[in-house]
């Protein structure tokens, strides 16, 4: 079936199987930065925004999103002109082997646009659903910190 999605503002079409999911529809369209993990919703990698709120890309279908505003981290920040938040991560040491870093900067921006002076708990809160097996969160949460301040 063919559907059109918003993505980080440009429509685009694709042809897709009804039960396909916003992960694999994303993934086969080269945006890369969404990451596959566990496949079932509970690791974080594959987080995106969907009208600004972290969605699970692997437990949402494509034909779910249509309508919706779906931002991944390609149109936050290029490699040219990196996003604030990835400009601390790399100050803080907060990406390791990177596998965690695209959802959880977008579950950053999601809170900061929410709430641009979050508390500690408050971001803790936020990433809740975002695994990292390299860090330990400590530089995660402080280049966060750093930009809401
Ligand atoms: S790959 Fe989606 S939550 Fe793990
Ligand atoms: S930096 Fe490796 S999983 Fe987070």
């Amino acid at each position: 079936m063919k559907i059109t999605l918003l993505i980080n503002k440009e429509e685009k079409t694709f042809d897709i199987k009804p039960d396909e999911k916003l992960l694999d529809t994303l993934r086969d369209n080269n945006y890369k930065s969404v990451k596959f993990g566990c496949g079932e919703g509970t690791c974080g990698t594959c987080t995106v925004l969907i009208d600004g709120k972290p969605t699970l890309s692997c437990i949402t279908f494509t034909a779910h999103a249509a309508g919706k505003k779906i931002t991944t981290l390609e149109g936050i920040g290029t490699i040219e002109k990196l996003h604030v938040l990835q400009k601390s991560f790399l100050k803080e040491g907060a990406v390791q082997c990177g596998y965690c870093t695209p959802g959880m900067i977008l579950s950053a921006k999601a809170l900061l646009d929410k709430n641009p002076s979050p508390t500690e708990e408050e971001i803790k809160k936020a990433l809740d659903g975002n695994k990292c097996r390299c860090t330990g969160y400590g530089s995660i949460i402080k280049a966060i910190k750093n930009v809401a301040e």
